[in-house]
């Protein structure tokens, strides 16, 4: 594991979008593993802000997003389709038949999941983006007795759609379900570029990459992986010191 704690927000995101440049510069075709949520914003923005510079292009790079809620609406505000159009793919030359979502409209989900995972069959992600959930969860994998290695719908927990309510106007608007990449799936990426920003996951972070690999932590996983890439804001780095 290769972990890094930064003093300011800023010097993080320009190491995180620093690592997606200089893999675009060796690869022109990259494939990238791509997050939502508050964690990656801040290195969408330095992507945007270098490719409006001409620093960067991913005019062949491919990405394929981590999860997508079930039943919001695309045009939904909170939909990660909306998302990753307004904070990403709107503002760089990424081709629109290169940008993946699982579709959490989909008539049968259980054919969506199956499309994603074999259409993933055909690249092999170069960089996986990952934030973590305060219960350890990375995509929308959650902490249970067992993990699912690919696509699957998911149930979300409490304690998940809670932290997402801050996004909507009331807690009942949360999605109770979503679809989301499996574990071997994000396990097959042949970087992962693990983000967490905030105090609040000081705790669960540490635990993360120091406690016991157990499904109760679908982070804790990430620990085995050969080529893990963790970058930390000094607060939430704090039991690292
Ligand atoms: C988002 C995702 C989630 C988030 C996690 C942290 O695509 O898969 O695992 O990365 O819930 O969310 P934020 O960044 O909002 O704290």
């Amino acid at each position: 594991m290769n972990l890094h704690i930064f003093r300011t927000n800023d010097d993080l995101n320009e190491a995180a979008a620093g690592l997606f440049a200089s893999q675009l510069r060796v690869k022109p075709a990259s494939v990238f593993g791509l997050a939502t949520g508050s964690t990656p914003i801040g290195i969408y923005d330095k992507l945007a802000e270098w490719h409006s510079a001409g620093r960067v292009s991913f005019a062949r790079a491919y990405s394929f997003n981590l999860d997508e809620y079930v039943g919001l609406p695309h045009h939904h505000p909170e939909s990660y389709l909306r998302f990753m159009e307004e904070k990403l793919f709107s503002r760089i030359d990424m081709p629109e038949s290169h940008r993946h979502i699982p579709d959490g409209n989909a008539e049968s989900l259980d054919e969506e999941c199956r499309r994603y995972d074999e259409l993933m069959e055909d690249y092999q992600t170069d960089i996986q983006l990952l934030g973590l959930g305060h219960n350890g969860h990375i995509g929308f994998n959650e902490p249970d007795k067992s993990l699912r290695s690919g696509t699957h719908v998911v149930e979300l927990k409490e304690d998940t759609r809670r932290a997402n309510a801050r996004f909507f106007p009331s807690l009942e608007e949360v999605p109770t379900s979503a679809v989301t990449m499996g574990i071997a799936t994000i396990m097959k990426a042949k970087t992962i570029l693990l983000v967490v920003r905030g105090a609040d996951k000081a705790e669960i972070v540490h635990r993360a990459l120091t406690g016991p690999i157990t499904t109760d932590c679908p982070a804790s996983l990430l620990q085995v992986h050969p080529s893990l890439v963790v970058m930390l804001d000094s607060e939430a780095g704090r039991l690292f010191a």
